[in-house]
């Protein structure tokens, strides 16, 4: 099986990650060692690809980033950029005040991977629209903060993305349509 970078310290994207990858015939593994590579940036597809430029000058190899965010509509799109810093500090009760009383409560999860081979960039970016629950539901099993908050809607009926499996998940995530439309291309490039 070929396999390919996947630069995180995440376990939850690396398992996503792997699983999609399968379904092209390949593998990621990531570096054991790990990397500080983010920058403040307006848009997810700019820290994916300033971190996968910055990652290449160390690992010297093909690789992908991945950097993810959640853009609550009704917060102009916050956190957003700043999911990560924003989950470390007022973290999910913190935004689940933030949504108090509010009606409007659509959002998104939006994901760039970026691709760098040394010559080639290539940034793939896939988003997944739901809404933001009441309350936490499920225990964001894979390591991700924010899948008790957000449910995809639809035919989900209610359920977080914290309550579904990874295959699941996979079906309607951003990470999935991302990652998908990135080994599609690959896969026909190598
Ligand atoms: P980053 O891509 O590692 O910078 O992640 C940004 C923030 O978004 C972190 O707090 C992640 O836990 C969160 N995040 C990224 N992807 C997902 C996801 O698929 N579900 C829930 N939270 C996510």
């Amino acid at each position: 099986m070929r396999s390919l970078i996947l630069v995180t310290n995440n376990k939850g994207k690396i398992a996503e990650a792997n699983a999609i990858a399968k379904e092209f015939g390949f593998a990621v593994r990531s570096p054991k060692k790990a990397y500080k590579l983010e920058i403040q940036a307006d848009s997810l597809r700019e820290v994916a690809e300033f971190a996968a430029r910055e990652a290449y000058k160390k690992i010297r190899k093909p690789l992908i980033i991945d950097d993810s965010g959640l853009f609550i509509n009704a917060l102009k799109g916050f956190p957003g950029v700043y999911s990560a810093p924003t989950g470390k500090t007022i973290g999910l009760e913190g935004v689940l005040k933030l949504m108090k009383g509010v009606k409007n409560r659509s959002a998104y999860f939006e994901c760039a991977v970026a691709y760098f081979d040394g010559k080639t960039l290539k940034t793939f970016v896939g988003k997944s629209s739901g809404k933001i629950l009441e309350s936490e539901k499920g225990s964001g099993l894979h390591g991700f903060g924010y899948d008790p908050l957000f449910s995809p809607g639809g035919h989900y009926g209610g359920r977080s993305l914290a309550q579904v499996d990874l295959l699941k998940k996979n079906s309607v995530s951003h990470r999935g349509k991302a990652l998908r439309a990135f080994f599609k291309w690959y896969s026909n490039a190598k």
